[in-house]
């Protein structure tokens, strides 16, 4: 069998030895990989909605947008939450540099769409071009926190249940 980083570093076997099973689950299956669909979905969904009301000037895409971010940033918050209780809680995914990456991504992404929101509620015609331009950045950084929170279960096995079920 090949060698790996961890087989000559005692620092990375360190790591490697500590717990990485979810402890915010429900029958084993983590509650943020669930919640994360929410934010993500609806931040893509505000993006779109401001594109519709740029091509379109239908007043709709506007209310659409304000409860589209209003939405993406409160479940986002929940997300969040459940995503800093397993950060603080697993000594495993507290070790892990790949977790600190994460969070700070996602933290940036409820930033934006929180400031997203706001500037919605406050002066419905910001849409254009400040909300457009800041919708396009969350859905960047929805990307960036994705693909790190990804990462963190396909490539260090974060939260996965090897059931001896069938
Ligand atoms: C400070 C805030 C956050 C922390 C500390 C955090 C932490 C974590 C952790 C520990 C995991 C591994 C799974 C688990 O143990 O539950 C994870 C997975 C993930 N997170 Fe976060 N998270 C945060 C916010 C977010 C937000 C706002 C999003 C949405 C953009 C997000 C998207 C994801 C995704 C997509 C996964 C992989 C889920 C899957 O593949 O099923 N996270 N996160």
């Amino acid at each position: 069998m090949s060698k790996t980083a961890t087989d000559d570093s005692p620092v990375l076997s360190a790591v490697a030895e500590k717990d990485i099973g979810s402890a915010v689950a429900v029958a084993g299956h983590p509650i943020h990989a669930m919640a994360v669909h929410f934010p993500i979905a609806l931040a893509v969904a505000t993006l779109g909605a401001d594109v519709f009301y740029w091509w379109s000037a239908d007043p709709f895409w506007l209310r659409a947008g304000l409860w589209a971010a209003g939405f993406a940033f409160w479940t986002a918050v929940g997300a969040s939450a459940v995503g800093t209780l397993e950060l603080l809680l697993v000594p495993g995914i507290r070790a892990r540099a790949a977790s600190w990456t994460h969070a700070i991504a996602a933290m940036m992404f409820v930033s934006i769409i929180g400031l997203n929101w706001g500037l919605r509620l406050a002066d419905p015609d910001a849409v254009l071009p400040l909300g457009l331009a800041l919708s396009a950045l969350g859905a960047v950084f929805t990307g960036l926190a994705g693909w790190h929170g990804g990462k963190l279960i396909l490539h260090h096995g974060v939260g996965i249940m090897v059931s001896d079920d069938e």
